[in-house]
């Protein structure tokens, strides 16, 4: 599965800054999370970003040149790959051992720039055995259609499985995981996220500790405070989350902002539910062609038809031509079961794991996680 990489660019040009943002515009493999012109910023920024690769220019000038630069990358403790960007005229060789983990010269393609960026951030996963976090973004062109009761479940199945999980309520608006939850009123949100330096510890302060076996960062307790978070608080959190846990699950809500598409450009996957009614259908459809615009492979998105044995629905052929696939996967209604249990706060998967809704849920999970070869496919129950 794709995996969204964290670019930061060290380009003291505008010209060729430019060029490289304008090749990964048209792309999700790579997000530029900055570019930066003065060396000087350099190991603060990435400190602050935390972006999974560094791209520097050999002829940076100004008062830290590139091979102080590249020294300084390699004798932190940041442990980010740096891909040195050259010109045919100043051949550079390629140097992990000195912190020189890919070149690229110019002039140089948008594939070749994804390829080299991807190849620096492999090298360096395989080399650190570093387990990459996966990223479940549950969504909805419709509200109502149990987003947020299959977030909570999937999220509470896959820990079951073995992964650290964590569960973000992305609907920072009207986060429904705080009463679903039933936290206090001054539990902290991804509001209360230090906005300066930030340390693991930190995180650990600022989520909520669900007996399910999840940890959980809330949204804001009250609506107007959703404003004050940004695009870069969003990337912050991910980048955070990455460092302890294995899987994230977000609960997004139905409206796209900058926000909730920064959550979905970090996604792995994009779990989108479905029901079968007309309007949800419509919707579904219109999001597909959004999300092929933006340049999501069909393999991130996923579908998930919920209620999907409700009687009353539209033909399952009329949803399978709107998505131009059959869904993945369904998950039965059990009004009984779902609505005690999030009345309760608790999730049916843990309480009733034998309801065929909650084996619905597993499956997904299961599913999704052999997809990230997190389980072994014989891993399956
Ligand atoms: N499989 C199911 N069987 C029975 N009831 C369900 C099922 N899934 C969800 N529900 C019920 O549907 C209602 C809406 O669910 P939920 O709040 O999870 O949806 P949502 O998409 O998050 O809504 P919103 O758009 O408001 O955030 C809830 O009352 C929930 O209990
Ligand atoms: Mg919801």
């Amino acid at each position: 599965m794709a995996t969204q990489i964290r670019l930061l660019l060290v380009e003291d040009v505008p010209q060729v800054a430019q060029y490289v943002r304008q090749l990964l515009d048209t792309q999700s493999q790579i997000k530029l999370v900055d570019a930066i012109s003065d060396g000087v910023k350099v190991l603060a920024e990435a400190e602050r970003l935390r972006p999974d690769v560094i791209m520097v220019d050999m002829l940076l000038q100004g008062k830290v040149k590139a091979a102080q630069l590249i020294d300084q990358v390699r004798g932190s403790s940041l442990g980010i790959p740096v891909v040195v960007l050259t010109v045919p005229q100043q051949v550079v060789a390629r140097d992990p051992e000195h912190g020189i983990h890919q070149v690229l010269s110019m002039p140089f393609s948008g594939f070749e720039l994804v390829n080299v960026v991807q190849a620096a951030y492999a090298a360096r996963a395989e080399a650190t055995g570093e387990a990459r976090t996966r990223m479940i973004a549950v969504y909805a062109p419709k509200g109502g259609v149990g987003k947020t009761t299959l977030a909570f479940n999937l999220a509470v199945s896959i820990a079951r499985l073995g992964p650290r999980t964590a569960l973000v309520d992305g609907c920072l608006q009207f986060g429904d995981l705080r009463s679903l939850l039933k936290v206090p009123l001054d539990a902290p949100s991804i509001v209360d996220l230090p906005t300066d330096r930030i340390g693991s510890d930190d995180l650990e302060d600022v989520l909520w500790r669900d007996p399910s076996g999840i940890d959980i960062l809330l949204a804001p307790a009250r609506i107007e405070m959703a404003e004050m978070v940004m695009v870069r608080d969003v990337d912050k959190a991910m980048s955070m989350l990455r460092r302890t846990y294995r899987v994230v699950v977000v609960d997004l809500p139905t409206s796209i902002s900058d926000v909730s598409l920064a959550f979905l450009d970090a996604s792995d996957t994009i779990l989108s539910v479905v029901t079968y009614d007309s309007t949800t259908l419509r919707n579904t459809a219109a999001v597909a062609d959004a999300f092929r615009a933006i340049g999501y492979p069909p393999t991130k998105i996923r579908y998930v038809v919920n209620r999907a044995d409700s009687s009353g629905g539209l033909p399952a052929e009329q949803l399978e031509s709107a998505i131009g696939r059959r869904p993945e996967f369904g998950v039965v209604s059990d009004g009984r079961l779902v609505v005690q249990c999030n009345n309760d706060g608790v999730p049916f998967v843990l309480t009733n794991p034998d309801a065929q809704v909650s084996k619905d849920v597993d499956t997904i999970a299961e599913a999704l996680l052999v997809d990230e070869r997190l389980l072994s496919a014989s891993g399956r129950r």
